[in-house]
């Protein structure tokens, strides 16, 4: 049995923070050794943030990185994006591995990070060592990675949607995506969906529609690469929040080139990911459901072609906090540290 991994999360009372922990204290080969965060530091013990931990005996504390890095190996950093980049570069210095579940390191391109995020990035420099944590697409850089910036929730959904199809080539015009997507609300945050709860719920809307969603850069990114386009994919992308509190359907549709059955085009999606732990390709007839990924680490996909329009539709769902944010982060530990891949996450 391998010596247990030591653990760090900031951002404690938020919900990836929290979903974070859920997961590691069931984990068979890490031990939380620090909790942290902004209001965090003003509390003792974790059972002032959350009575449902009142056994484990695990304290809290203010932000502090000597401390992270003499106690812990990894670091989850379960914060808002630009906040990230101010506390990482310390970790990764002094040999921690972090794996940042904000957006902070998942752009690649300086310009493009600091355009659609509207701040000056401080830590540029760590974005050519970042890895973008989709084991689906980068498990191989994932083995040796020191910082990992764990994809958003909508680009996971979208891009597991499209990986078969774009990578094959000669399917669908890459050029033609549009994607209708809806998530529950605790993808934004814990104050909002507070918020949303006190005054709106049981709404649902959508928002941010037309080029207006900062995911949009990050989707545009890995899609074009996919696809191997030579110039950026520009994706029509139209978020909604539904009134549930956890989950998350894309629905994608790409304008197919000639003739192809659903059932070829399943094919290819089941071969594609026929090894991976966490992708679930439904069988021809059957469509993905929330309930069938909420509280865990999958990814179910469902399509069909729509033959009188000559267009794919590919459903993709997801548990915006599992495999979405924070089960993804595990799965990316594991990977980093030789783990079994499911390990904590079954
Ligand atoms: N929610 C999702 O479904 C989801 C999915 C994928 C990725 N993400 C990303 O994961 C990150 C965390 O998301 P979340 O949903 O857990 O957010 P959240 O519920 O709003 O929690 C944010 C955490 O960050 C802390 N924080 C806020 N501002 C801070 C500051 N200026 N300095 C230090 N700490 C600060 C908060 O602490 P206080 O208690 O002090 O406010 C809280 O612990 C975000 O970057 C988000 O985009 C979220």
């Amino acid at each position: 049995m391998k010596q247990k991994i030591r653990a760090g999360i900031i951002g404690i009372t938020g919900y990836t923070g929290e979903e974070l922990l859920k997961i590691l204290v069931r984990h068979p080969h890490a031990s939380v050794t620090a909790l942290q965060g902004r209001s965090a530091a003003e509390v003792r013990s974790l059972k002032d943030i959350y009575a449902h931990f009142a056994d484990l005996k695990l304290s809290c504390e203010g932000l502090d990185i000597a401390r992270l890095v003499s106690s812990c190996d990894v670091v989850f950093l379960a914060l808002p994006h630009t906040v990230s980049f101010e506390i990482a570069p310390a970790l990764v210095s002094a040999g921690v591995k972090v794996i940042d579940l904000s957006a902070d390191f998942r752009i690649s391109d300086k310009k493009t990070y600091e355009q659609w995020y509207a701040k000056f990035h401080t830590a540029h420099d760590l974005l050519s060592l970042a890895v973008y944590g989709l084991p689906e697409l980068y498990r191989k850089k994932l083995v040796a990675a020191t910082l990992v910036a764990n994809p958003g929730c909508y680009p996971t959904s979208v891009i597991l949607g499209c990986l078969p199809v774009l990578s094959a080539g000669g399917i669908v015009d890459a050029a033609s995506i549009i994607v209708d997507a809806k998530s529950g609300i605790s993808g934004a945050g814990r104050k909002t969906a507070a918020a949303y709860f006190e005054t709106e719920h049981p709404n649902f809307r959508p928002y941010n529609i037309a080029g207006g969603h900062r995911h949009l850069p990050e989707i545009e990114q890995e899609l074009t690469a996919l696809a191997g386009s030579s110039v950026p994919l520009k994706i029509t992308f139209t978020p909604h929040i539904m009134p549930i509190e956890r989950g998350m359907i894309s629905t994608i549709y790409m304008n197919l080139k000639g003739a192809h059955s659903t059932a070829d085009i399943l094919a290819l999606y089941k071969k594609k990911y026929a090894a991976e732990p966490f992708v679930r390709v439904l069988d021809e007839g059957q469509l993905p459901a929330v309930k069938n990924v909420a509280n865990t680490n999958y990814c179910e996909i469902g399509l069909k072609v729509d033959e009188r329009a000559g267009r794919l539709v590919v459903i993709s769902a997801i548990d915006n906090l599992l495999k979405g944010a924070s089960g993804q982060a595990v799965q990316n530990m594991n990977i980093m540290f030789g783990f079994d891949e499911k390990e904590g996450l079954d």
